[in-house]
């Protein structure tokens, strides 16, 4: 038997819980089909800087009220390097936007119980093997066992390696996409921030970053080779070279703690165009993978949401189609500026590689980037829109 939803969701990360809680919001049947069980979706610590429009799009739709009452306002950032450190108060220069600091897990549990409590149906441990973009339908394991189901509307949140990415016609879409050959050894540590602001620390070892998460857990960020194995890097030697990188010799000392996470996340980013065919319609990292250098994936995910669920509700309610079959337009030069603003971001923060026969050309412009960020106003105006906006 082959189950049916007005809306057929394929994933429940931040691009589909957004989605799905919309439409319900207007009495829309959805039908939510997610690969990880509620235990893993929920723990799963990813995203944490939520920029001024996902903000809004959270709150305008009834979505918000965890982000109000634990969300740390945080509207600072420093730059370490050779040439010491400067900071940037963002919410003062550019449009004089800020960020919410609020972690993956409490944003995608928020968002579990608020569908849930919407009416919406969700089914964990289902992984979607087959997609027909044509007919809006997909087939799926769940306990040893197949099943199908259709969707008069289908959209793949299922990440960028999922399922309806894959199927997108070869012949229909341009599918962008770089490897920035850059690897980061992304970290959690049990330990209270060491410092108030996100800071990013240019290093000739490579990049080291710290952001804040909550009172208990810092992320941490090092640059390591692309194939670098997690496990060579011990508690120890983590903290070591944070230190070498995060200058703690003039800075100060790092708080340091039990690394609970340790991942190497390779610097990638792509861009499915168009983002729909057929019935299908992809959001997310689904539609485009952004590397976490501005921390822009789940705040893109989040304005794709937005766009995708007040167009299929007009569709539903008011037989109105002008504004899904603009989907494409309207988001992708808002990726792309997204993309182009990661890119340099990537440029600031890595140095050339050491066999790189310009390596000294390179490092020398890349100083001179930085020390224009520090006293041009433009430059810095520049930097506070991108970094916070979409
Ligand atoms: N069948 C069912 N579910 C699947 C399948 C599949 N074949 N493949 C993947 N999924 C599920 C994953 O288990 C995951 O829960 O799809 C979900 C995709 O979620 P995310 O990867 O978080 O993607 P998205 O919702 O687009 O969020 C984008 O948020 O996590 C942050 O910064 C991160 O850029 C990312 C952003």
């Amino acid at each position: 038997m082959t189950d049916r939803a007005t809306v057929l969701i394929v994933g429940a990360g931040p691009a589909g819980l957004v989605l799905g809680n919309l439409l319900r919001d207007k009495g829309i049947d959805t039908l939510i089909l997610e690969r990880g069980s509620r235990a893993q979706v929920q723990a799963r610590a990813r995203a944490g800087f939520l920029g001024a429009n996902s903000a809004r799009v959270l709150t305008e739709h009834g979505l918000g009220a965890g982000l109000a009452r634990d969300g740390q306002f945080h509207d600072t950032c420093a730059f370490r390097s050779e040439d010491g450190q400067f900071e940037l108060k963002y919410s003062a220069l550019g449009r004089g936007e800020a960020h919410t600091v609020y972690p993956q897990q409490n944003l995608v549990t928020d968002l579990i119980a608020e569908y849930l409590d919407r009416g919406g149906r969700l089914r964990f441990d289902v992984t979607v093997t087959d997609v027909d973009p044509g007919t809006g339908t997909v087939g799926f394991r769940h306990q040893g066992g197949t099943g199908t189901a259709q969707g008069q509307f289908l959209v793949g949140c299922d990440g960028s390696n999922g399922a309806t990415r894959t199927a997108m016609p070869a012949a229909l879409v341009t599918r962008y996409a770089r490897d920035h050959g850059v690897a980061w050894l992304a970290l959690l540590a049990e330990a209270p921030p060491s410092m108030p602001a996100v800071t990013y620390a240019i290093h000739d070892n490579g990049f080291a970053g710290h952001m804040a998460r909550s009172a208990e857990v810092t992320r941490y960020y090092l640059q390591v080779p692309p194939d670098e194995d997690p496990e060579a890097w011990p508690d120890e030697r983590i903290w070591a070279e944070l230190g070498v990188r995060m200058r703690t010799e003039a800075f100060g000392p790092l708080r340091e703690g039990p690394v609970i996470d340790r991942r190497v996340v390779r610097l990638r980013s792509n861009v499915v165009d168009p983002m729909q065919h057929g019935r299908m319609f992809l959001a997310g990292d689904a539609a485009s993978l952004i590397s976490p250098s501005a921390a822009k994936g789940a705040n893109l995910a989040l304005m794709q949401a937005e766009v995708l669920g007040l167009a299929l509700t007009d569709a539903l309610t008011r037989d109105d189609e002008r504004a899904l079959h603009a989907y494409s337009r309207t988001c992708l030069p808002r990726i792309w500026r997204a993309q182009e603003f990661s890119h340099w971001m990537i440029t600031l923060l890595h140095g050339p590689d050491a066999g790189d026969p310009d390596r000294d050309f390179e490092r020398a412009v890349r100083r001179a980037r930085l020390h224009s960020l520090r006293d041009s106003r433009a430059h810095q105006d520049f930097f506070a829109e991108n970094y916070v906006g979409i």
